[in-house]
């Protein structure tokens, strides 16, 4: 176990981390249960890609996140559940009553017949049996593929059938603010298209009265009175990947990003531990949904395998009122603050009141995820959450990386606002010019690209390996290709500026435009459509359409209202397009490709500077456009 706890040992670290990455990866890993020991720590190659960590090794994720904790923290609590609504009872499970939790649930998943390698989707609101389900899979070995319960019916059959799973774990509903939602009805949808689907395991979350499949669906609760108390945990190979988890690229459908055993098990602790410089009675909340990485790493496998308390919310941060977040944190004394610059924004819009009734004693550390933070909104976290005492991690990560990869380790080494700052040792960042040649000194600017593996970086994508290369590998041959531009500042502080590719990023939830495009055109009205992202001062970026109709619409509300419907219907809410312009024709070269260039700056309101558009067919369809963006602004 390495815990750098000053300036100096940082140091010290990231030199050692860069001379021999695989002493230095040793003995980080050297601190878990491992059935057998690796032979080579690392064996890699950035072409094919290849690469692998802890070679030969065999251990298992749930061994070291549950089993090697009963004896010293068996009556610890592992997970406070804190319900959407304050008034419903709140849930703590100590490590001992999550192995039993997390045993039975992995029998009954063997009861039904899930075997090692079997993919399992869970398709679960934020309860306790999402994060048992996810251990319960790791325990037998199957590899869990964890759905955001926001999508739409369509985006969950999508992602069932690309892996194939054969087993669904869902609930009947959930809560969400006021609402309520019918979860188990969107999987009904989905499952009319997913052939390999063979089991449904619901739990019973609200009490509903719903349609159960015969032969198909059955309930959690009655599965555990026949499942045993005690389950082996499946000795994994290093190699043997633990999950899949989609997430949207600049081309295509959403890609399942496959994370292995080992190196993830390794890189989740170790990252959580010193960016948020744990110690024993820490209790860390971070607010992601389990269905995004930030959960996966850091509400459960990071702090478990730390032996942390982690806390788990159900609900939204403005029910009942925009004090929630705070009241959550006094409640249980939370230490580490993790959360999203959409959430602090849009907390920050209801005013300091909600923040000011709350003492936040208990606040040691406040984190931030998903998307550059703005200076506005780290200065009121800083000032109105952390009362200017708490050091404020701004980590920046992906999907592909598996645990945060550049970000001040808290009250260690410095921070700045809106600045990620500098590499976790064993991470080594390069920004790149266009030719792809290394930017050396500071006060640069390029595509932030990763030189060296480090042991949870993606593996492959899931079926098709070759994506995997095209996308992150290709683009800089020898080289991780994040998609993200970043500048290092005159001190070497890295700060990312955003995406590079043609995704958005809208609340730290990403999107590529092809797949929104793709939704848009299944309208039956719509012709074609080019979509690009702008600055939205609560999301950081909005969803900027435009669309070419068959007819213009007569009732320009109604067909923008169908539209939005369809891209609910394809891929959720959360991709809600923010504003539609209806267009004649959309800039394009000679060889038919779109400008986004001059739609992102339309987008933007800026008329006037869009730049060369002598290449483009037909030059006047942009003074269209911005007349058509004049009036869609004032109205
Ligand atoms: O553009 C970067 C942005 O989010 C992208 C990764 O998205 P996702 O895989 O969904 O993971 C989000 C949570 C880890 C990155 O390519 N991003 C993430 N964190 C930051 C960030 N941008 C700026 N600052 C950050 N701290």
């Amino acid at each position: 176990m390495i815990k750098i706890q000053n300036q100096s040992e940082y140091e010290i670290a990231y030199r050692k981390s860069v001379e021999n990455p695989e002493a230095f990866w040793a003995e980080v890993a050297d601190s878990f249960v491992w059935y057998q020991k690796w032979d080579k720590v690392v064996e890699w190659n950035f072409l094919s890609p290849e690469i692998k960590w802890f070679c030969g090794g065999k251990t298992n994720i749930t061994e070291n996140c549950i089993d090697r904790h009963l004896k010293v923290r068996g009556n610890k609590i592992a997970l406070i559940w804190e319900p959407n609504d304050p008034k419903e009872r709140y849930i703590r499970l100590t490590y001992r009553e999550l192995a039993e939790r997390v045993n039975q649930f992995a029998n009954v998943l063997k009861n039904n017949g899930v075997k090692k390698g079997d993919r399992v989707s869970i398709y679960m609101p934020m309860i306790p049996e999402l994060a048992i389900s996810v251990l319960a899979c790791a325990r037998i070995g199957a590899i869990h593929s964890v759905v955001f319960a926001g999508f739409s019916s369509a985006s969950l059959a999508d992602r069932i059938n690309d892996s194939e799973c054969s087993v669904v774990l869902t609930s009947d509903g959930l809560n969400r603010g006021e609402k309520q939602i019918p979860v188990k009805r969107v999987v009904d949808e989905a499952l009319e298209s997913c052939p390999s689907v063979q089991k449904v395991i619901v739990v019973d979350r609200l009490g509903w009265a719903i349609h159960m499949e015969e032969g198909r669906d059955v309930y959690l609760h009655d599965e555990l009175k026949n499942a045993e108390k005690y389950c082996a945990p499946e000795p994994m190979d290093s190699e043997d990947p633990l999950f899949i988890l989609y997430t949207s690229g600049s081309t295509g459908k959403p890609k399942g990003v496959v994370h292995t055993c080992g190196g993830y098990m390794v890189y989740a602790e170790y990252s959580f531990r010193n960016v948020f410089q744990y110690e024993e009675s820490d209790i860390h909340w971070c607010t992601a949904d389990i269905g995004w990485v930030t959960g996966h790493t850091y509400i459960v496998y990071g702090p478990l395998l730390a032996g942390a308390t982690s806390v788990m919310f159900e609900g939204v941060p403005t029910f009942p009122d925009p004090g929630r977040f705070w009241q959550v944190c006094d409640k249980w004394g939370v230490t580490h603050f993790y959360t999203a610059p959409t959430a602090i924004r849009s907390l920050m819009q209801a005013g300091e009141d909600h923040v000011l009734a709350y003492s936040l004693d208990s606040l040691k550390v406040l984190g931030s995820v998903g998307e550059p933070i703005n200076e506005e909104a780290w200065h009121w976290y800083h000032t109105h959450v952390g009362k200017g005492r708490c050091p404020l991690v701004d980590t920046w990560w992906q999907t592909e990386t598996g645990g945060i990869m550049i970000s001040t380790l808290a009250g260690v080494t410095p921070m700045k606002p809106a600045h990620a700052t500098f590499p976790l040792p064993g991470i080594q960042p390069v920004l790149l010019d266009s030719d792809g040649n290394e930017l050396a000194g500071n006060n640069v600017e390029g595509y932030l690209c990763i030189k060296y593996p480090w042991p949870s970086i993606i593996r492959t994508t899931w079926g098709d390996h070759e994506r995997c290369r095209i996308n992150y590998f290709a683009t800089y041959k020898g080289y991780y290709f994040t998609g993200d531009g970043a500048k290092r500042d005159e001190n070497g502080m890295y700060r990312i500026i955003g995406r590079v590719d043609d995704v958005i990023n809208v609340s730290g939830h990403r999107f590529g435009t092809a797949e929104i495009e793709s939704a848009i055109n299944q309208n039956s009205n719509v012709v074609e459509s080019a979509v690009v992202g702008f600055p939205h001062d609560i999301k950081g970026q909005g969803i900027f359409a435009y669309v070419i109709c068959k007819e213009a619409p007569e009732n320009a509300e109604y067909t923008r209202a169908e539209i939005v419907e369809t891209v609910v219907a394809q891929i959720g809410r959360i991709a809600k397009p923010d504003v539609i312009l209806f267009v004649s024709g959309l800039p394009k070269t000679r060889s038919g490709k779109i400008m986004r260039r001059i739609l992102r700056k339309i987008a933007e309101g800026e008329y006037e500077n869009t730049g060369d558009t002598s290449t483009l067919l037909d030059p006047l369809v942009v003074e269209e456009i911005i007349g058509q963006a004049k009036q869609v602004r004032n109205t």
